[in-house]
């Protein structure tokens, strides 16, 4: 059972340029929240409360400032630093400490998944006993991500990280569920052609023990990678959208930590109260405990 997460939050952030010049992407606000609250919630909402943050030297303080040690919203933070960035497989490397020999979930974090019931899937993926499991989504731009093709019965048999002549429309998200055995594979992995070790390596491991699990994410989702000008104002659209129509909101630890009955009510009020008063994200944390009260529903979810 997976119970640790690792969000990567570092890299130069270089394709977002003058924008990040300053402050990390994963900082930036996606609609009325920083990008880092979606992958955050991503994995709160897998049962994840034990969660390693990795970024560069410069801006991990500022990811402490803002997250804290989690305990406000029930779960366990910690912090790691990753000196250069010289590929995702890296991140498993600089966990090894806090991973102990456990399994794993990790998520990008510039990535934003929404979906209704995606806490099914994401815990069907933590209880996998051996192997990993990735999530795939359909796209139109398979040249920027990772690539997976599957044969007629749905068993993967390639994958490849931005091809030039892709073979599928299968892209590879940045949320990946590895085994324990995961930090002595990337430690094991060569760097590709563009000097850095490639993700699409470490899951290739598996596939080829025949152990990957692939899970589709199908019309009913929502999934992008905020690391571009046009995909982050994309995503700040969708979410604007989403919380104006439905009245809730998306990527909200706050309400998944209460939810999940990670915090009491009393806590959750407490926050509600707090600074967030001003910009009506505390107005909504209220709201969600008076529909709760009001529901007589016994169950948060
Ligand atoms: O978003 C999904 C895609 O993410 C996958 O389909 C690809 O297989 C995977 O390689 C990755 O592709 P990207 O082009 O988005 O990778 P990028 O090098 O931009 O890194 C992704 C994020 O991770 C980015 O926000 C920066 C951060 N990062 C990256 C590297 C290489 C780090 O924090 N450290 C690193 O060493």
């Amino acid at each position: 059972m997976i119970t640790k997460g690792i969000i990567l939050a570092g890299g130069s952030g270089t394709r977002l340029y003058p924008a990040t010049l300053a402050i990390s992407k994963q900082l930036l606000p996606v609609y009325d929240k920083p990008m880092i609250y979606y992958p955050l919630t991503i994995l709160m909402l897998a049962g994840i409360r034990d969660v390693l943050i990795i970024s560069t030297p410069h801006d991990l303080p500022q990811f402490e400032t803002l997250l804290r040690d989690g305990s406000q919203w029930g779960i366990n933070l910690s912090y790691a630093v990753q000196e250069h960035p010289e590929g995702l497989p890296q991140a498993y490397t600089i966990a090894r400490e806090f991973l102990n020999g456990e399994p794993s979930a990790m998520i990008l974090g510039d990535n934003i998944i929404y979906g209704a019931r995606l806490s099914a899937p994401l815990l069907q993926a933590c209880e996998k006993p051996k192997g990993a499991t990735i999530f795939t989504y359909q796209t139109r731009e398979p040249e920027r991500f990772g690539i997976i093709n599957l044969d007629k019965k749905q068993v993967p048999v390639s994958i490849e990280e931005k091809p030039k002549n892709p073979k599928s429309n299968n892209a590879i998200t940045g949320l990946y569920f590895f085994d324990e055995r995961a930090s002595d594979i990337a430690a094991d992995l060569k760097p590709s052609a563009r000097g850095e070790t490639e993700i699409t390596d470490m899951i290739r491991f598996y596939m080829e023990e025949k152990t990957l699990g692939v899970a589709q994410l199908g019309r009913g989702y929502f999934w992008l990678d905020a690391g571009l000008h046009d995909s982050m104002l994309e995503s700040s659209k969708f979410v604007a959208m989403i919380e104006r129509h439905q009245r809730f909101k998306v990527g909200c630890p706050e309400e998944v930590a209460w939810r999940q009955e990670w915090i009491t009510d009393d806590e959750l009020l407490k926050i509600a109260h707090g600074p967030l008063v001003k910009s009506g994200y505390g107005q909504y944390l209220e709201e969600i405990i008076n529909d709760f009260i009001h529901s007589g529903k016994r169950n948060r979810v």
